[in-house]
């Protein structure tokens, strides 16, 4: 089977964040999300990747390469427009042919090992499978009605009244019936040729469409509060390890990693956090689930449950928390009034001044 990794489209929901960046490399736990979905395809066998991009190519293609990190071959597949999932299929069958593959969104990740989900499908005849996950907000994703023999009767994209609570999870399993259902149908109200629409196409010609439905966590990270969250239950997974010595004048609690060239003096560290290379902190109280990108100077601050980008600067800022700050952000926050939790999301290159006046 081969790999479909979709990387393109806008990003818009994470402005300013992803102004610049792209949404599948925001960092969880200092590693960018689209390395997590590679680990995981070529973690079951699946070496043979084709990632969908958009305006932030280059940046993906600097960050990922030609695959050899990980063993696999990347063929990048150019979205002149992010018309839809179904046109990042439509224009990737010159790469997929006939064979059976699993498209994964690159902002996208769960807990669930990606083995079950592909288990017995090649050998099937399975047309696709689909995972599905329940959620509080159906109106944020396509929705599934299930019917009483457990079967999908219907999808719908985003809608405003949901049949139910069970959303598409963004990795889906097709063999190449799916070729016919995305040049049979028509863009949606949005504009985009809709992956829903065909994977319907697809129920409506009889097609064989099964499902499985996630036990463990799942999110969608191109969002803030699930890229904080998701950032928390991977760091929760973390176990210590310290590339740098770390001095007499530092309290450390909890699993903590540390890269190289790493200083941090004066300071209480309370795991689970992730601390970049070549970062210093003086007189500052960091933890619990942070992660800190590297070169970042932290002083006379307190943060916690946040993603710090590379190069950023705090100083004097007093209990940051639920945060995500782009890369080299500055902030200063040096005699400033403020003595309750703050919360920012600010995006690359951005300048604060807290100060009072
Ligand atoms: O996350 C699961 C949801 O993903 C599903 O429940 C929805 O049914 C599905 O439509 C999709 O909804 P989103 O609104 O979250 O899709 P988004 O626009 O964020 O795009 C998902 C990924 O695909 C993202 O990495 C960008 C990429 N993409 C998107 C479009 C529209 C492309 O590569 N090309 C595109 O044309």
């Amino acid at each position: 089977m081969k790999g479909l990794i979709l990387a393109g489209g806008s990003g818009r929901r994470l402005r300013p964040i992803t102004h610049k960046t792209a949404k599948q490399l925001l960092p969880i736990a200092n590693k960018p999300i689209l390395h997590y979905v590679i680990e995981d395809l070529v973690g079951v066998g699946i070496t043979e990747l084709g990632i969908v991009v958009g305006d932030t190519a280059q940046e993906i293609e600097k960050s990922v390469g030609n695959g050899s990190l990980w063993d696999a071959n990347i063929t990048y597949i150019k979205q002149e427009k992010p018309l839809g999932l179904a046109h990042a299929v439509l224009i990737s069958e010159p790469f997929l042919g006939q064979e059976k593959f699993v498209m994964y969104l690159g902002d996208n990740m769960f807990e669930d090992s990606l083995h079950d989900v592909v288990d017995g499908f090649e050998k099937s005849s399975t047309n696709a499978r689909l995972l599905l996950a329940k959620v509080h907000n159906p109106q944020s994703f396509g929705v599934a009605e299930v019917d009483e023999q457990g079967a999908i009767k219907g999808l719908v994209e985003k809608p405003e009244n949901p049949k139910s609570d069970l959303a598409l999870v963004g990795v889906y399993l097709f063999d190449s019936t799916i070729h016919r259902a995305v040049k049979a149908i028509e863009p949606s109200n949005r504009g985009e040729l809709e992956i829903t629409d065909a994977i319907q196409w697809m129920i409506d010609e009889n097609q064989n469409v099964e499902h499985r439905t996630l036990k463990g966590w799942w999110i969608d990270a191109g969002k803030k509060d699930p890229l904080l969250l998701c950032n928390e239950l991977i760091l929760e997974k973390i176990e210590s390890l310290f590339l740098s010595q770390i001095g007499e004048t530092v309290t450390l609690k909890g699993e903590i990693v540390v890269g190289e060239n790493v200083e941090i003096i004066d300071s209480n560290i309370q795991g689970p956090i992730v601390i970049g290379s070549g970062v210093r902190i003086e007189r500052s109280d960091i933890g619990p689930y942070v992660s800190i990108g590297d070169e970042c100077k932290i002083e006379d601050s307190s943060v916690e449950r946040s993603v710090i980008m590379e190069k950023s600067y705090l100083s004097g800022v007093t209990q940051l928390t639920k945060s995500v700050l782009g890369r080299e952000v500055e902030i200063d926050g040096k005699e400033s009034e403020v003595q309750e939790p703050t919360s920012l999301m600010l995006g690359d290159g951005t300048k604060v001044n807290l100060k009072n006046g």
